[in-house]
């Protein structure tokens, strides 16, 4: 064969295995054997595969006729004429069972507030919500924004709006009112649930005054704001707009002890959630109903291994993916107690993680790389202090995980004894899809593993051909469609086509946007992003939206955002940026704390870069287009050693290169 495009050059070589105990072997929900089995029958009988799961795991209002409908590609329907209620397989089915007074969400605030909540509890307030929003005229099909902190309130929202057939718009927290402003003219949702503020580090951080902020000027008219009373301050509340949940909870005018769960096809849509990409504004990537039910209920019982015993906690913020499908459905529909914990690792000490799996028994932790490099900065001290015995497995996800850190991780907190499973996914694809199953195979420090079973992945070349050298890197393709996939791009059909499937239109393969390398095992190793999208502390940020945040400010002419290599947030946002004509450059470093203070009111505090590179040019292609190659080179303090032909003018580099140097 001739030089494949595409391929990566890989660096990183890791021998140690790790294998999990036979303790933990014996008793997993899926041991080596199951495991194989498994991976054989999804091979070779797909559609009987998934309907075996479909049947077994799901509670249907009416069975569906058919398991793919594939005559519309990429709008691939699964589970074809079935109904269903995903708030009922989330609860309503556990009330029958002996699981109604299991805790469902054990919810601790940084400031040491608690409260649990059965699942008969979580229930009724769902059930009582539900019929709030409907008498505040919330139909099925109408979208319902969620911002708020992680308190139980917010999960309400959540399995209350999908109770009824809405679909939910969670939006960050940490996002700030301008970011809530382009979700609310995407999504125009008839209503807004927020909270009047959170905890966070020490502080009562504000909401609603956020989503004040983000509807004035919006031309999308808003029904109704329920605010949830949290932090206890006076804030403004219009009249006739903004009503108190608790006033309306306590209302039985509103609020009824039971809703109907609407009746659901399988491909309702279920839920909206932005994320970045390499063009443009963020997108409302579109999950459906039954195929996402049914992925976040698998992978928690075969890679999370979950037994109705234990006490699981995922530490992703609802905003995110991670806090969807393994902080609320997941957990949920298996009838797990799920924990949610509102604040930062670190306060009020760095040991308040650990104090809490000792406090709640913590059997299951799942995190990402980033809080794990942090907290392993701050010592070993904090983490010892506790008694963490009853943690039996350790999760990571959102980037690539450094050996170092992996280490830490499992000898640290995991005292040699818990398995990690490291998972590779996207908010696009619902669910683990690359990932070790932890009783049935052995685990390699900073590879993610192997497909799970029902997933088909590939490493591929530019042309769609597979890369076969487990020492090249390529792209990372998923080659058959799945049930828990994103079903389009809200309100942009086409974006769908052109980000995901454009790319390998002849093979039909969903196009990941990462780089990754598959050794002589079969394990991949995630490369990281090969588009324009950086992942800063496992949050995905387009360099695009950084750019346009910058370039909005009133002295800049010109920006190019780049990732450099960091050591605990994986990667840090570098921006070089251009002024204006006339624009008084002597205040370096006011300059650059205004930059920098911009792009968070227009992101949020993710998105702040960590440095402001003022330069007079840009090094372009003779086409116009900024090489963000070279200045990620030049951010990271490296040699240029790229092909620079297509530079349209090659002083420039010598000049920033220079700039760069003055820095250090
Ligand atoms: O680059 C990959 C990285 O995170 C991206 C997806 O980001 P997002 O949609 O925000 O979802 C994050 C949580 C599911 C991927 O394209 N990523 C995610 N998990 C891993 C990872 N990179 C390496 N290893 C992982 N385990």
């Amino acid at each position: 064969m001739g030089k494949q495009k595409g391929v990566i050059e890989s660096k990183l070589k890791e021998n140690r295995v790790f294998h999990p105990s036979i303790d933990f072997a014996q008793k997993a929900n899926i041991d080596s054997d199951e495991y194989e089995r498994l991976k054989k029958w999804a091979e070779s009988d797909w559609e009987g595969f998934w309907k075996y799961f479909a049947i077994k795991k799901i509670d249907w209002f009416k069975r569906f006729d058919d398991v793919l409908d594939d005559s519309n590609p990429p709008f691939y329907k699964f589970f074809v004429g079935g109904k269903l209620n995903v708030s009922y397989n989330c609860l309503d089915r556990h009330i029958k069972s002996w699981r109604k007074n299991k805790a469902a969400i054990i919810w601790e605030s940084e400031n040491g507030d608690t409260r649990i909540m059965t699942y008969q509890e979580l229930y009724i307030e769902v059930n009582k919500f539900a019929s709030v929003l409907k008498t505040l005229g919330v139909k099925k099909g109408d979208r319902v924004l969620i911002y708020m902190p992680m308190i139980p309130e917010a999960a309400v929202a959540m399995l209350a709006s999908v109770r009824i057939g809405a679909v939910h718009s969670v939006v960050f927290g940490g996002f700030s009112a301008e970011a809530l402003r382009d979700r609310i003219e995407d999504a125009k949702p008839k209503i807004i649930i927020t909270a009047d503020g959170g905890f966070r580090n020490g502080k009562a951080i504000p909401l609603k005054s956020k989503v004040d902020d983000a509807m004035s000027g919006v031309e999308h008219k808003v029904d109704y704001v329920v605010v949830v009373r949290h932090i206890d301050r006076d804030i403004h509340m219009k009249p006739l707009r903004d009503f108190w949940y608790q006033d309306l909870m306590g209302d039985p005018d509103y609020a009824q002890i039971y809703c109907q769960p609407e009746t659901m096809d399988s491909e309702d849509p279920l839920f909206i959630l932005y994320t970045s990409g390499s063009t443009g504004k963020p997108k409302g990537v579109v999950h459906s109903t039954a195929g996402y039910l049914l992925w976040t209920m698998l992978t928690m019982k075969w890679v999370f291994d979950i037994k109705d015993e234990d006490t699981f906690w995922c530490t992703a913020d609802i905003g995110w993916i991670t806090g969807h499908s393994y902080g609320v459905y997941g957990p949920l529909a298996m009838g797990s107690t799920t924990v949610m914990y509102e604040g930062v690792p670190t306060y009020p000490t760095p040991a308040k993680w650990w104090e809490l799996v000792e406090k709640h028994s913590i059997n299951i932790l799942y995190t990402a790389p980033t809080a794990i490099r942090a907290l392993m900065r701050l010592g070993n001290e904090w983490v010892l202090k506790h008694d963490l015995s009853s943690l039996r497995l350790l999760g990571t996800v959102g980037e690539p995980i450094n050996p170092e850190a992996w280490m830490w991780y499992y000898q640290t907190v995991g005292n040699e004894r818990s398995p990690i499973v490291d998972t590779w996914w996207q908010t696009e694809t619902g669910g683990h899809m690359i990932t070790t199953v932890p009783g049935a195979q052995t685990a390699k420090p900073g590879s993610a593993g192997m497909p799970l079973p029902g997933i088909f992945a590939e490493i591929v070349d530019t042309e769609g051909n597979p890369i076969n050298d487990p020492n090249k890197g390529g792209l990372l393709v998923i080659t058959k469609p799945w049930p828990s996939m994103l079903r389009t791009v809200w309100g942009d059909d086409n974006r769908f086509i052109e980000t995901y499937w454009k790319k390998f239109k002849n093979k039909g393969y969903y196009f990941a946007g990462d780089g990754a390398r598959k050794d002589e095992d079969g394990y991949f190793w995630i490369m990281g992003r090969v588009d324009d999208v950086l992942n800063v502390s496992g949050h995905r940020i387009g360099t695009m939206e950084v750019e346009s945040a910058l370039v909005s400010h009133r002295y800049v002419a010109e920006a190019a955002v780049v990732g450099r290599p960091d050591d605990i947030t994986g990667e840090a946002i570098v921006a070089f940026v251009v002024l204006k004509e006339g624009v008084d450059k002597t205040h370096h470093d006011e300059l650059v704390r205004e930059l920098r203070e911009h792009v968070q009111k227009e992101i949020g505090p993710i998105a702040r870069p960590q440095e402001i590179i003022f330069t007079d040019t840009l090094p372009k292609t003779r086409s116009g287009k900024i090489m963000r190659r070279l200045l990620k080179d030049i951010a990271s303090g490296k040699k240029i050693e790229q092909d620079i032909s297509t530079l349209e003018d090659a002083s420039v580099l010598d000049k920033l290169a220079e700039l760069r140097d003055k820095m250090e």
